[in-house]
């Protein structure tokens, strides 16, 4: 039985996602995270009746807390082989309306917390080998305006994904970087309230193209940052 952690998995990509990973490998462990244990409940009755789902609220701003976790299911379960690095935050403001807590709270949930949940869980994934997968988004690529915060934590975490893609590789772990356009969420209609989401990707098409990675179709294409966009 495999191991997989998913974050962001109450809403958006992170709920499609653990909801086809599930059903692409019935029977596995799925660790569900996010802070609304409500929703996280939600997607678990979603999720395939033969995959064993635990739901963990967690607010991952919180390094300590995320530490004791990661420790917590490595210990008990003796493996993770998945961690797939799905929730994000934003709040987009001009340069002048930024506060240092804006830029905190963002870099914490986008780039900290990956850092600090991959870190730990390496730890254990190194004794199998395994698969690390980060969500940055197109906003990491190029100019952003009025969104400073977020587009350069995408930028970094594309940056530190292609640094663990080359450093985990002698222990049989493939790290992995998607960034999707447009795609209706909530998140997305924090950027750009006025569009209609029925227009754009869907979260599921960005989860089916994760699960793909996750399985042996993903196996070479590790290290480079795969973008994931509607062709219109
Ligand atoms: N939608 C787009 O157009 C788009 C494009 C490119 C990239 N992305 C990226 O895709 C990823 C998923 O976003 P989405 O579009 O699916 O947005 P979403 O529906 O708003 O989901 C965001 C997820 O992140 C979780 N989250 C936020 N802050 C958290 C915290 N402090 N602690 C724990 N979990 C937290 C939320 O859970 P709780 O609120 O329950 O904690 C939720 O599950 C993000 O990394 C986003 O940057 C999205």
């Amino acid at each position: 039985m495999k191991v997989y952690i998913i974050t962001g998995a109450s809403k958006g990509i992170g709920k499609s996602t653990a909801i086809k990973l599930s059903h692409d490998n019935p029977g596995d462990l799925y660790i569900i995270l996010a802070r609304d244990l409500s929703k996280l409940i939600e997607t678990k009755k979603l999720m395939h009746v033969d995959s064993n789902v635990i739901t963990k609220p967690i607010d991952l701003s919180d390094s300590d807390k995320v530490i004791k976790l990661i420790r917590s299911i490595g210990d008990e379960y003796g493996r993770i082989d998945y961690l797939i690095n799905v929730a994000g935050y934003v709040n987009p403001k001009s340069l002048l309306e930024t506060t240092v807590e804006n830029w905190e709270m963002t870099f914490k949930v986008n780039i900290l917390s990956v850092f600090v949940l991959t870190r730990e869980a390496v730890r254990f994934m190194k004794k199998t080998g395994g698969k690390i997968l980060n969500v940055a988004s197109t906003a990491g690529l190029s100019s952003r305006p009025g969104w400073s915060a977020y587009s350069s934590s995408k930028a970094a975490l594309i940056s530190f994904s292609k640094t663990m893609s080359d450093e985990l590789e002698e222990y049989g772990i493939k790290s992995y970087v998607v960034s999707p356009g447009r795609c209706a969420t909530d998140l997305r209609k924090q950027l750009a309230p006025e569009e209609d989401p029925t227009t754009i990707m869907q979260p599921e098409e960005v989860a089916d193209v994760i699960s793909n990675l996750m399985g042996e179709n993903g196996n070479n294409l590790d290290g480079q940052n795969i973008i994931i966009r509607k062709q219109l």
